[in-house]
């Protein structure tokens, strides 16, 4: 037999000997870790005491951890009373959970009156939603595009190829410029037609923090009308950019416009739910036929991949958003961290600033947790390996992770490769 590449020889003639033959997974190729969350890892592993993690994408506090909001807290004291049962949920999800999340995300007038042609299947969490929402498309227009902004979150690659759906790229951040290329996207995007898909960031794009502007967004709604593409938007950081509502302008826009928007909607980061895996997929059609098609695929995909959705982060937010003193809590607290993140922004560029004497001014205009910082791939590694300060190889890092503690430490970091 091949013993390939995979597999040693001393590992082929150990299984010989103890069996006979050799096992399937004894040619199973060991992957590479996610590229992100490897570096965590890697981050994690390293022994200097001043290290710094700029690379996942959680929030963390002014003392370097991940909190709990007290909203959540709360409910899930209350929660664990009430509790009966752990029988299954309804498979489209918890009702209260919908309602409240679909009133959240297209404000509750505009879900009131849609309510009859909007559909909403719970998901566990944004990433499972994408799927979810790539499942129905795939159903929908099985030869369709769907257009990733270069660069995308690299998690949407494989959520939505594995439906069979093919991508294609529409220019979005420019490095030179530090900021989003419009004329480069608008110029891709002519080229989508009826039955393609068009992915777009409700807000704090990931990796890049430059957002459209509210005329800008305008635009897009108008291409989609013209040209018969259908927008789909992942919305994982609402609240985190300049507040609820004003970060879904662009959401909102496309389905007062478009005939039907697709929206994934994360409460991972918003609420702190991100083991709790709590998502949803909203869809807004012309009608009620539309909205049952929809939600049926919907659930029909969820029963294929993972049958039933998880109930405890779903349920932790029905209670949030239906309490007026735990939603009041919730929104108070998300509204502190995103001042947080902004302040932290205009700290940051203005030691970047003062101490390299370049323009970092980008910083404080973008929004969301995420920034290039501009640096080479060789800059990163050096002070990876140099200072253990730890960001993407692309230079992504994390705003939310500086504090006062290190934020001196990562602006001479960043000075000593420029
Ligand atoms: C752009 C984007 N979409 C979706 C998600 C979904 O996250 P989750 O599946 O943890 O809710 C994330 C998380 O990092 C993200 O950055």
């Amino acid at each position: 037999m091949d013993i390939g590449t995979q597999m040693p020889a001393s590992a082929y003639f150990a299984a010989i000997y103890r069996f006979g033959f050799v096992a399937m997974f004894d040619h199973l190729p060991i992957l590479p870790p996610d590229s992100i969350l490897g570096l965590a890892a890697a981050c994690r592993a390293d022994t200097n005491p001043d290290k710094v993690d700029l690379t996942i994408g959680i929030y963390m506090d002014e003392t370097g951890a991940c909190p709990v909001f007290q909203a959540v807290k709360d409910a899930q004291r209350a929660m664990i009373d009430e509790e009966v049962t752990k029988a299954y949920i309804a498979p489209q999800g918890d009702d209260g959970f919908l309602t409240g999340m679909m009133g959240l995300v297209l404000g509750q007038e505009r879900f009131q009156t849609r309510a009859a042609e909007v559909a909403a299947v719970q998901a566990p969490g944004g990433c499972g939603a994408v799927r979810l929402g790539a499942e129905v498309l795939k159903a929908a227009a099985p030869a369709g595009k769907v257009w990733v902004s270069r660069p995308t979150w690299p998690v949407h690659v494989p959520l939505i190829t594995s439906t069979g759906l093919e991508l294609s790229e529409y220019r979005y951040y420019e490095p030179a410029t530090h900021g989003v290329d419009f004329d480069g996207m608008v110029a891709d995007l002519q080229q989508a037609k009826q039955g393609d898909i068009v992915l777009l960031h409700g807000c704090c794009h990931n990796p890049s923090g430059a957002d459209l502007s509210v005329d800008q967004w305008d635009v897009v709604a108008e291409m989609a009308v013209t040209q018969g593409f259908t927008p789909m938007v992942d919305l994982a950081y609402q609240g985190f950019g300049e507040g609820l509502d004003v970060d879904v302008y662009g959401l909102r826009t496309l389905v007062d416009k478009t005939p039907e928007v697709v929206i994934a909607a994360s409460l991972s980061k918003n609420m702190g739910l991100y083991r709790e895996r709590t998502g949803i997929a909203i869809f807004t059609g012309p009608d009620a036929r539309t909205a049952e098609a929809t939600a049926s695929q919907a659930k029909a995909a969820a029963r294929r991949i993972y049958s039933m959705p998880p109930a405890h982060g779903a349920l932790i937010a029905a209670k949030i958003l239906a309490d007026q003193t735990l939603r009041q809590s919730w929104a108070n607290e998300l509204e502190q961290m995103c001042e947080r993140i902004n302040s932290l922004r205009v700290d940051f560029r203005d030691r970047l600033e003062s101490t390299t004497g370049r323009d970092f001014g980008f910083i404080a205009r973008e929004k969301g947790m995420f920034s290039f910082l501009g640096l080479t791939e060789e800059q990163a590694l050096a002070v990876r390996e140099d200072r253990s300060l730890y960001m993407l190889n692309s230079s992504r890092i994390n705003i939310a992770s500086l504090n006062q503690q290190n934020m001196d430490q990562v602006v001479e970091a960043v000075a000593s490769v420029l």
